[in-house]
């Protein structure tokens, strides 16, 4: 089944959690949707799994661009939400809309995710003027870094949480049609997820929202630079891979790879002339 904004918002009536990964490319794409996902996320993180930046703030809008194309082309069911780089649409309006527009056009997202909450108000309205879904992201907002003096947990003192909660009610009000609240305490998390009508997706927010998402790369145990109190291994995916690769490596100085099996046959009387 097809997901979109309404099937997502109704899932939220109905107590149905939402389910979402990220992905970047074709292949994985194709083996998350056929899982039956939710939503894919092409996410901004793909600036530290896949590009191997310290953070988020040097990708681009051509690299999100880019893997959002590869990723449509592996999706049929999910619905594919695209992030907003850093600074497409922080410094106006009109940045905002023409960023969006050109994710959805020439990436082919069905959706795109901005950090911000009151602040970026106005650019939430006009992207979803434009009939562009808009999912909003808030808490800890990772293009924010540098402001954040570092990656902490939000809204832990009341008045933080306080800002919290007047965030999440903007962007509802801009008319974003679900939001992520990343690294919130459980408990305000799902305080906020009560008190929206529009679904809350967590990444370490705790089981009181209303949906979840997690980078592909972390639920895989393929990320070793650093691992987040919020992760949890579904599978450990690197360490098949490495003792793939080993395996491979050793059959390649054993000739044991390839086999017979794996070669091409060619008649002996041909061959046989070359000599
Ligand atoms: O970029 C990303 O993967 C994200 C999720 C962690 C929410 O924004
Ligand atoms: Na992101």
């Amino acid at each position: 089944m097809k997901n979109t904004i309404t099937t997502i918002q109704e899932q939220k009536r109905k107590k149905d959690k939402i389910s979402m990964l990220t992905a970047y490319d074709y292949s994985m794409a194709k083996l998350i949707d056929s899982a039956g996902i939710n939503m894919i996320l092409v996410g901004d993180s793909l600036g530290n799994v896949m590009l191997g930046y310290e953070n988020t703030i040097a990708v681009t809008v051509e690299d999100m661009i880019y893997h959002t194309k590869s990723v449509v082309r592996g999706v049929k069911d999910a619905m594919v939400v695209t992030d907003m780089p850093f600074m497409s649409y922080q410094a106006s309006v009109y940045d905002a809309v023409v960023n969006a527009g050109r994710i959805m056009k020439e990436g082919g997202a069905a959706a795109v995710k901005l950090e911000g909450g009151i602040d970026i108000v106005p650019q939430i309205k006009a992207i979803v003027k434009a009939s562009i879904p808009v999912v909003a992201h808030i808490g800890l907002t990772p293009q924010s870094v540098h402001a954040f003096g570092g990656y902490k947990v939000q809204g832990k003192e009341e008045k933080d949480a306080k800002r919290l909660i007047e965030d999440a009610k903007a962007v509802e009000e801009a008319g974003a049609f679900c939001v992520v609240l990343e690294c919130v305490p459980a408990k305000l998390a799902k305080l906020i997820s009560e008190s929206l009508t529009i679904p809350t997706i967590g990444i370490g927010a705790g089981a009181g929202c209303d949906g979840q998402v997690l980078v592909y790369h972390d639920m895989l145990g393929m990320f070793s630079d650093y691992k987040p109190k919020f992760v949890k291994n579904f599978g450990d995916v690197g360490k098949v891979m490495k003792e793939a690769f080993h395996k491979y490596i050793q059959e390649v100085k054993d000739e044991v790879f390839p086999g017979a099996e794996h070669e091409y046959a060619i008649a002996d009387e041909v061959i046989d002339k070359l000599y």
